[in-house]
């Protein structure tokens, strides 16, 4: 039996849709920011927080978990220059609680969703996971300090894990049962399609005087259900015992700007999108994008939808959205 904690999230969510018809699977989630719609109904559900060891005790006490899944965390990079001390306490503390649960109840397998935020602004064109880790957000140092605990972890107790690290994931489940629903929305695909669809008046870039040929940020953007298909190839090679410690890039290596984004958008929905330029974002980068060619050769692992399909879910499921 599997434990995912924040299977009610947003990735969390498509992860359990798939992994029910493999494996047994547990969701813990808080619904802080998961919807209870999204839950996959093969999956049981217990809401509580990760950061509670009475929970965790009776979770591991009463079903046989041989791995676990987190991806209970906060994800916003402006809140968390805000608030830092929620990332700390959700991400890093609550985080550390969760561990030492798993430690007492001797569960071995971790997969840990970790960012493209750890790598703050990097001076290569694609990212590989050799270059050095400079966050430059309470969010993406947040990830980072879990990831170094597990490397310490993995060295000093019998202890495995897999950490991804996730680019910009977008794009919804094929059959629009679930999909992308952030409250309040601030992602890029969503926003453009919530303004394409008559729900906000315009959209805003973020700055269109970045180092970049179009002069807007460029992102490497994730189909989500590509992401559910690396977790469940990590955990098979945790399971079968063939990798024991491993982080990994999760993006496709192809970079689309904001402004391409917009026009993607437009051509699937048919409608033209009303823009306006405004200030650089704090804390965005010019451009991140992924090689992601060691989950290739470690895991078989490669995106199988591109930037069209990606658009083309989520917009589905936009027209289709039940939370
Ligand atoms: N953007 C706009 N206008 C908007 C919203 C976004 O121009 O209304 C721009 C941003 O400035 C950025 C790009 O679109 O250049 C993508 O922004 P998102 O907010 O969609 O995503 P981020 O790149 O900021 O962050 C996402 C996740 C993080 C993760 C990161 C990794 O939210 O958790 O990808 O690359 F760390």
């Amino acid at each position: 039996m599997i434990l995912v904690v924040g299977g009610a999230g947003y990735i969390g969510s498509h992860l359990v849709k798939d992994l029910v018809k493999k494996e047994e699977v547990i969701v813990l989630d808080n619904l802080s920011t998961g919807h209870i719609e999204a839950i996959d109904k093969d999956a049981l559900f217990v809401q509580g927080d990760l950061g509670d060891p009475k929970v965790l005790d009776s979770i591991f006490m009463h079903y046989p978990i041989q791995a676990v899944m987190h991806f209970g965390a906060n994800s916003l990079i402006g809140e968390s220059v805000i608030n830092p001390q929620k990332y700390y306490l959700n991400n890093v503390s609550s985080t550390l609680t969760l561990l030492e649960a798993m430690l007492k109840h001797q569960v071995k397998n971790f997969i840990f969703s970790s960012t493209a935020a750890t790598y703050g602004i990097p001076k290569v064109r694609l990212i590989d996971e050799s270059i050095d880790t400079h966050p430059i957000n309470p969010y993406g140092k947040s990830k980072l300090i879990i990831e170094q605990i597990l490397e310490d972890y993995a060295k000093a107790y019998d202890f495995h894990y897999v950490v991804l690290r996730y680019f910009n994931a977008a794009g919804a489940y094929e059959t629009a049962e679930i999909g992308e629903s952030h409250h309040p929305e601030t992602h890029l695909i969503p926003l453009v399609l919530h303004h394409l669809a008559g729900e906000k008046d315009k959209i805003s870039i973020f700055g269109a005087d970045y180092n970049t040929p179009d002069g807007t940020c460029i992102r490497d953007y994730i189909h989500v259900s590509d992401l559910a298909d690396a977790h469940i190839l990590a955990l098979e090679v945790l399971m079968n015992k063939s990798v024991k410690t491993a982080t990994y890039n999760v993006g496709n290596g192809i970079g689309y700007s904001v402004r391409e984004i917009v026009q993607m958008c437009e051509a699937i929905t048919g409608r033209t999108a009303k823009v306006e330029i405004t200030e650089r974002r704090t804390g965005d980068p010019a451009c991140l994008v992924a090689s992601s060619e060691k989950i290739y050769k470690d895991l078989g692992w490669r995106a199988k939808r591109n930037l069209e399909q990606l658009i083309e879910s989520a917009w589905t499921w936009h027209l289709n959205q039940k939370y």
